[in-house]
């Protein structure tokens, strides 16, 4: 028979207050002159190492250890939130898609079935990342879902491309897009009509998330929908590199075009009876977009026209909001979350982060699922981020309000569990740009300072631990490990993710003294997160979790 309620734990108290901290891209590799957060002053951080080394280790953050494919892929925030909150390991999105491909069931389902209605008489739109990231789609995915559409009848394709730079190296949207070209042309010699209709970089075109920026969905709903943008093109290969030449212009930032024809008119503006499909598998930076095309009534910004379409997302991106209704794969069922527990078992919790990272904390963590549990035991804050600039003109971010909304939620006593994420060192890491990722660091290190100190005046417990690696790494490196360079001589910086461990530190004045690691969970990852910290709720964690990081020794 199955209950909510946890048996309290052996020999761990009740009512302790726990400030769970997560420093976004933050992992843990060789000090070096690119790892910014050596060389970064984290006097905090540093001390957590130092200090306990019985309460102080490292996790993994990336592959199968969180649900992705191989163990080639990187982490990244969603299955690390996953993983942190629903304390066991997930097939993921990514790995769903493949097996939906590899096995063909993808065209029997019933998202599959709901838009291929419309490829007798209307046109097969796809939009998504392109790029091999792995964190939020893949190239070889959309090109068996290309192959795949094309001999299940879809006759005419428009591909609206996102160029990446962020998941992989700047100036890859280049090759990205050759290839995708070929794909498309061998494609028009069966006597398909395929060719790519627009484009943008996908920090400036539609993969804004959590709300922070509708411009930026409508930048790409006026070129994918309407068909107009500030720039034209014939030839979307000619479109990147071009654009790419604009000064302090790079993929991620790409400013949005549509590919024209002869007579200048948009080859692919998404018209009433055609099919739709965001291919991108993982959610938050498709969900405002999945709403402009799913929502009749809508009023984040003019969509001027709101075409009758058949739309399918790769995955429903939320299982609460049930958006979009159709889909090609069923996403992972992540049921049972931690902190649905916390709240059956009298656990008041507070989350916070700033905008860009809100959801990481709040619907990642909760299995991909938007709202509270239960409102009365929880309270979600959104400290809203800086619009519209990217972030190494500001590498302090919010980590400082961030920290005193968590500060003061421990002092007021209202709650159990203190949850925040410090963006710093992911979004600043991201630019590529070093010196600002060191000051980035920085500032993180002084927010769980605050953190820790409020923990300490209140005599509660502290778990601070990261989602996946960034910062600690900001080349790119050969097998051996050394510096690749480019062309020019210059290092070739990596804004992406690593996939180093990241660190986990517990401790403060209420952890009972005999709280130790265990040894016997050495590869022990993120998801045994939950279970600990369950634990140092005086709870016993449900048996289906990952095993806890932790042990009582009786001194
Ligand atoms: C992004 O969406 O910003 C990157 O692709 C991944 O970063 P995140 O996983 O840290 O959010
Ligand atoms: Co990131």
């Amino acid at each position: 028979e199955f209950s909510w309620k946890l048996k309290d734990h052996p020999k761990l108290p009740k009512g302790k207050t726990i400030a769970m901290v997560v420093l976004d891209g933050w992992g843990e590799a060789k000090p070096n002159q690119y790892n910014c957060i050596h060389v970064a002053e984290t006097p905090t951080m540093d001390s957590l190492k130092n200090g306990a080394p019985e309460r102080w280790r490292l996790v993994k953050a990336h592959g199968k250890a969180v649900g992705l494919p191989t163990d080639d892929d990187m982490g990244n925030s969603e299955v690390g939130h996953n993983a942190l909150g629903a304390g066991r390991i997930y097939a993921q999105g990514a790995k769903l898609v493949d097996i939906a491909l590899e096995t063909g069931k993808i065209y029997n389902g019933e998202g599959f079935k709901y838009i291929q209605e419309s490829f007798e008489n209307g046109t097969l739109h796809l939009i998504g990342l392109l790029s091999d990231g792995g964190v939020h789609s893949r190239l070889d995915q959309l090109q068996l879902l290309l192959k795949g559409a094309s001999e299940h009848g879809a006759k005419r394709i428009r591909i609206h491309v996102l160029t990446d730079g962020r998941d992989v190296l700047d100036g890859t949207s280049v090759g990205f897009v050759e290839t995708l070209e070929n794909d498309l042309a061998k494609l028009r010699e069966k006597g398909v009509d395929a060719q790519i209709a627009s484009g943008g970089g996908r920090m400036y075109v539609t993969m804004d998330r959590y709300e922070n920026d509708w411009d930026v969905v409508k930048r790409g709903w006026d070129a994918q929908v309407l068909g107009e943008a500030p720039h034209k093109f014939k030839n979307a290969i000619e479109a990147v590199k071009k654009l790419r030449e604009i000064p302090c212009t790079n993929d991620q930032y790409l400013p949005p075009f549509v590919i024209v024809d002869d007579n200048g008119k948009a080859v692919g503006p998404i018209v009433d009876g055609d099919a739709v499909v965001t291919f991108n598998f993982r959610a938050d930076r498709v969900v405002m977009i999945a709403k402009a095309l799913e929502y009749e009534n809508f009023d984040k910004f003019d969509r001027v026209r709101f075409p009758k379409i058949r739309y399918s997302g790769m995955l429903q991106y939320d299982g609460e909001l049930k958006l979009p209704s159709h889909y090609l794969v069923s996403p992972p069922e992540i049921e049972r979350t931690s902190g649905e527990y916390l709240v059956h078992n009298g656990i008041r919790t507070f989350a916070c982060s700033e905008t860009v990272k809100f959801g990481h904390v709040t619907f990642f963590w909760n299995g991909n699922r938007s709202g509270y549990f239960n409102p009365e035991m929880e309270e979600y804050v959104e400290i809203p981020s800086d619009c519209g600039i990217t972030f190494n003109v500001q590498p302090k971010m919010k980590a400082l309000e961030i920290a005193e909304k968590a500060r003061d939620a421990i002092l007021s006593g209202k709650f159990d569990q203190v949850r925040v994420n410090l963006p710093n060192s992911d979004m600043v890491g991201h630019t590529g740009d070093i010196e600002a990722t060191v000051v980035a660091c920085k500032a993180a290190d002084g927010a769980v300072k605050m953190i820790l100190d409020a923990i300490e005046q209140v005599g509660g417990i502290y778990v601070v631990t990261a989602d996946h690696g960034n910062a600690e790494d900001m080349v790119k490196r050969n097998k051996k490990g050394e510096p690749l360079l480019d062309k020019t001589g210059n290092i070739q910086i990596l804004t992406s993710h690593t996939l180093e461990p990241v660190p986990i530190a517990i401790g403060g004045p209420g952890l009972a003294p005999g709280v130790r690691f265990r040894k016997d969970v050495p590869s022990g990852g993120l998801a045994n997160v939950a279970a600990t910290v369950m634990n140092l709720h005086g709870l016993e964690a449900p048996s289906d979790y990952e095993p806890t990081l932790i042990e009582v020794v009786d001194n």
